[in-house]
């Protein structure tokens, strides 16, 4: 199964693809974990795009599509299928895309886009905090461990928040995705691969939700 998750900041395109890697076996390829492990190891792309991440803005399309490329080619990519989080996020990154799963002769099932209330978003992100053994996420109210302190999923005890997620950079980051994102829905719905569903809803109905689009 081949997917793409699209919607703003905080509309649950990372929370919901973790919960699709756990049942349909397919991996998250998330470009913003990508980067954060490269600003974290402190590599020259990580000190490059650590400062454009903490504005809001995007890194380059020229990186963006390279990384990717080099990940889809992995074999437990190529073996299990794939939800791409957070990538195409602009036009050509989705033409990249397009023209990169062309010549390996493979297609995105589904592109589902996440439908959400922004002002909604900010109070999400800014709330939000993820296991850092295995990346699941939660949020301070919205949804908590079941034992506080312990990771639901891996039993991890050591979490972290992200240094964008504060509300003026959330602002900013909304505001990126209206002008560069927003727009590659059309793109797909003229190609009649998207489908939506209702992000605010609550964490387990939006799985149910994905869970009868993709069967
Ligand atoms: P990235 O890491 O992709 O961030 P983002 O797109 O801004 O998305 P988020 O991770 O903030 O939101 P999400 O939808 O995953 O929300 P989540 O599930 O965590 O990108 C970061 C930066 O990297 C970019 O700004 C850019 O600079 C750069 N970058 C990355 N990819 C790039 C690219 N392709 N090109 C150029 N630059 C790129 O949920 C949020 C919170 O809400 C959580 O606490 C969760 O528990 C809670 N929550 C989730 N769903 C629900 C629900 N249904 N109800 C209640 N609470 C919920």
């Amino acid at each position: 199964m081949r997917l793409i998750v699209l919607g703003p900041p905080g509309a649950g395109k990372g929370t919901q693809s973790k919960r699709l890697e756990d049942v349909y076996g397919i991996v998250q390829l998330s470009t913003g974990d990508m980067l954060r492990s490269e600003v974290a190891s402190g590599s020259p792309l990580g000190r490059q795009a650590g400062d454009v991440m903490e504005a809001g803005d995007l890194v380059s399309d020229e990186l963006m599509i390279a990384m990717i490329a080099s990940r889809i080619d992995h074999e437990d990519v190529s073996a299990n299928g794939f939800v791409l989080d957070g990538f195409p996020r602009t036009a050509p990154q989705a033409e990249a895309l397009d023209v990169m799963l062309a010549d390996k002769g493979i297609a995105v099932d589904k592109v589902i886009a996440f439908e959400v209330d922004a002002e909604e978003m900010v109070t999400r992100i800014t709330g939000r905090y993820t296991c850092s053994r295995c990346g699941f996420g939660y949020h301070d109210e919205l949804q908590k461990p079941q034992r506080e302190g312990l990771c639901d999923r891996c039993g991890g005890t050591d979490f972290v928040r992200r240094a964008d997620d504060t509300a003026e950079t959330v602002r900013s980051r909304l505001k990126t995705y209206e002008e560069q994102t927003a727009p590659i829905i059309d793109y797909y719905r003229q190609q009649g691969a998207l489908c939506s569903v209702d992000g605010m809803a609550g964490i387990d109905d939006v799985t149910g939700q994905l869970k009868e689009i993709l069967g």
